[in-house]
């Protein structure tokens, strides 16, 4: 690696560790993100690429779904409401929330469908928890993809994977068929203008309905740091109007609750359940 993108990328991560006030105060001095395909592309090829070697040395599925030298490191953490600096399984929150969301709400559920499913560990705990779910994942970026596919491969778990641009795919390139629900975990962040579109592609391919965690702004708590939340979210350009984009889906019911535990002390996450 060039020294510059070393010390840039030093600089990064211990910025991600650091009092959010200090990172918040770094990013007003910044020009506010540019979260285009092409930049959100090229940041999830790096991220995904990092972790191909932490899938050669994880032994076991638990191993893979918390990669202690990646997920482990101690940063400032949402729990319960309090700032807490130490090490979290946040992922392991999010993945309760939704398997209590899916049992609630859509208990007859056989076919899930992930839309921006990254690594796809989130599919591969929920077939470990639901076997006789058929579980389907579409990522946009091909590391992403790949490396899902070894894990599956490699844990003996029967869940399939392909790329899918969510917002301009065309409709061949949706080769799974349609399922009873859905779910996103952190990817419509991702799509600040074009959510709409890529929830109504969403919605098209589900007969039950889908299931939503993704920091919504309009949502966070008028508190301290719900206010520098809203910063952060403006600076890192994430998720606009969701709330009122899922309104206006035409749907049965829309339930919305705040969570306030998450993998970053400023981000107080949504949990949506949509109805068709
Ligand atoms: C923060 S990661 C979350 C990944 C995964 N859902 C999880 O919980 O670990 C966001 C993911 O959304 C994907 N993504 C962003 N825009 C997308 C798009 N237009 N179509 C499909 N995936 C997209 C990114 O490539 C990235 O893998």
């Amino acid at each position: 690696m060039e020294l510059k993108t070393r010390i840039k990328s030093t600089l990064a991560k211990a910025l991600m560790q650091g009092r959010p006030e200090l990172r918040i105060l770094y990013m007003l001095a910044r020009p506010k993100q540019d979260r285009s395909t092409r930049n959100v592309t090229a940041e999830y090829t790096t991220s995904w690429n990092a972790f191909a070697r932490h899938l050669e040395r994880s032994r076991t599925l638990d191993e893979w779904l918390f990669v202690e030298a990646m997920d482990g490191l101690p940063r400032y953490y949402n729990i319960d409401g309090a700032m807490r600096h130490q090490s979290f399984n946040s992922n392991a929150f999010y993945l309760e929330t939704l398997s209590q969301a899916i049992g609630e709400h859509f208990p007859k559920a056989r076919t899930i469908t992930e839309y921006g499913s990254g690594l796809g560990r989130n599919l591969l705990f929920l077939k470990r928890r639901f076997p006789d779910l058929t579980c389907h994942g579409y990522e946009l970026c091909a590391p992403g993809v790949e490396i899902a596919r070894a894990a599956a491969k490699k844990f003996d778990l029967d869940v399939s994977y392909s790329r899918l641009d969510i917002v301009k795919g065309r409709p061949e390139e949706f080769v799974s068929p349609p399922s009873d629900i859905a779910f996103t975990m952190f990817a419509l962040e991702q799509l600040p203008e074009a959510n709409a579109v890529a929830l109504r592609n969403i919605l098209d391919r589900v007969s039950l309905g889908s299931i939503h965690l993704e920091p919504v702004v309009e949502k966070y708590p008028i508190s301290y740091r719900g206010l520098l939340g809203r910063v952060y979210h403006h600076k890192i350009d994430y998720l606009r109007n969701f709330d009122a984009n899922a309104r206006a889906a035409g749907l049965r019911e829309v339930l919305q609750r705040t969570l306030f535990t998450s993998h970053n002390a400023v981000v107080f996450p949504s949990l949506y359940v949509l109805k068709k």
